[in-house]
């Protein structure tokens, strides 16, 4: 399957870690040589311009963020100004509740989904208390009824009159479902319900469309598949028709461009997503995209996906035949459109399983309770990768190896 692949020879642009099989850029995508060539750039500039690197670096720090905007709106298809490089997901996500979460009348909930990545419940949790409303009421879970995924019609029956935003995954964190964004979009707008996309898990491994799809807005994290590095500057989406706006939370960086330096007393806001951005972007958690993402505009998303989906398809049915016998579940949907870039195993053993693997030299991670998330990168991950990482996870539950080591979960990532 490798030998005939348009993409293989894609891997030598990643500088993977050494002698194990990197099945975790769904959490933390790994240096592109070109990202690195931009970090030590941008050192360099740093070096040797000091301060004179916001105007005459080889790409202007102070234009960064929109520069960086425009190329991550090629990857989640948007038009010029709908995209800004800025902050970070779960303050993006406060940024869309500070200026567009405008409770009226008897519309005041925010519906969110049971499954959701923890950060965003936190955050639209505490955005509602702030404003002093009792998020018993004003905060709606979707529920799930298999505790992996989400049914479109409980979606639905959650939009109603009284909802005033929907904070909806593109793909779910832990089981890799992929939501239809363009119709939920599309069923929660007749409903008069905006959504808010957190495509962490979305961007970087599906097509996105979000213009077209007529999204209103979205966050998004850019350590992942788009391999920008720990704590990467993150993404923020408006849809045009949103735009102007003034934002919720303000700061000199969301200013016109041209007028910053004047240092009026009043904000001037930018008139497109840059109106969003707060403070000083931070340049050296941000160049590494410059690389990455020109890699992303070589290939296009189509070919991305074409490549993703072949390696998840291999995945789940691999897991099917090796591994069902030793108790593991396969919990992502198994049609290509309900599929996300990341393929999850559930099993009671989840935790230590996924330490056993670490041990033998492939990286997947663990989500709580009972998951192990293999994430293959189809830009680097090769197929003879996927089935040996699976033939190790056979090994590894047949003779009981993760049993050896103690109850729990180690680490962060
Ligand atoms: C789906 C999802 N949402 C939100 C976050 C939080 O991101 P951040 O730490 O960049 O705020 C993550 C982090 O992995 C995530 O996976």
């Amino acid at each position: 399957m490798d030998r005939d692949d348009a993409l293989r020879d894609l891997r030598q642009e990643f500088l993977l870690p050494e002698d194990v099989i990197y099945l975790d850029g769904n959490s933390l995508g790994p240096l592109t040589k070109r990202g690195q060539e931009h970090l030590e750039r941008a050192a360099l500039d740093w070096r040797r311009l000091g301060v004179g690197g916001w105007q005459g670096a080889e790409v202007p720090w102070f234009h960064l963020a929109e520069t960086i905007g425009a190329m991550l709106s090629d990857v989640v298809g948007a038009l010029p100004g709908e995209v800004i490089a800025t902050a970070q997901t779960t303050l993006n996500l406060h940024q869309v509740l500070q200026t567009f979460y405008r409770p009226s009348g008897d519309r005041r909930v925010v519906v969110t989904e049971a499954l959701a990545f923890p950060s965003d419940l936190y955050a639209i949790a505490g955005h509602l208390e702030r404003r002093g409303l009792d998020v018993r009421r004003s905060l709606r879970l979707i529920p799930s009824r298999d505790g992996h995924t989400l049914a479109a019609d409980d979606i639905l029956a959650a939009l109603d009159d009284d909802v005033a935003l929907a904070v909806l995954p593109g793909v779910l964190y832990r089981s890799g479902q992929a939501l239809a964004i363009g119709e939920i979009t599309a069923a929660a707008h007749a409903r008069g319900v905006p959504v808010a996309w957190d495509l962490s898990h979305a961007v970087g491994a599906i097509p996105l469309a979000l213009h077209r799809d007529e999204a209103d807005f979205a966050f998004f994290c850019t350590y992942k598949y788009l391999c920008g590095g720990p704590g990467a500057i993150g993404g923020l989406f408006v849809h045009r028709r949103h735009l102007p706006v003034r934002p919720g939370m303000a700061g000199w960086f969301g200013s016109d461009k041209a007028r910053q330096f004047d240092m009026p007393m009043e904000l001037g806001p930018a008139d497109d997503a840059g109106a969003l951005q707060v403070g000083t972007p931070p340049v050296l958690s941000s160049v590494p995209l410059l690389g990455s993402l020109e890699i992303y505009r070589e290939v296009g998303m189509e070919a991305v996906r074409r490549r993703s989906l072949r390696q998840t398809e291999l995945l789940a049915a691999m897991a099917d035949d090796v591994l069902r016998e030793q108790g593991f579940q396969v919990v992502t949907p198994r049609s290509p459109e309900a599929r996300g870039g990341h393929v999850a195993l559930a099993h009671p053993e989840a935790a230590r399983l996924s330490r056993a693997l670490k041990d033998r030299g492939v990286v997947p991670d663990f989500r709580p309770p009972d998951v192990v998330r293999l994430g293959p990168h189809p830009l680097y991950t090769t197929f003879r990768e996927i089935a040996q990482a699976l033939t190790v996870l056979r090994d590894i539950a047949r003779t009981g190896e993760h049993l050896r080591y103690p109850e729990g979960r180690e680490e962060v990532g």
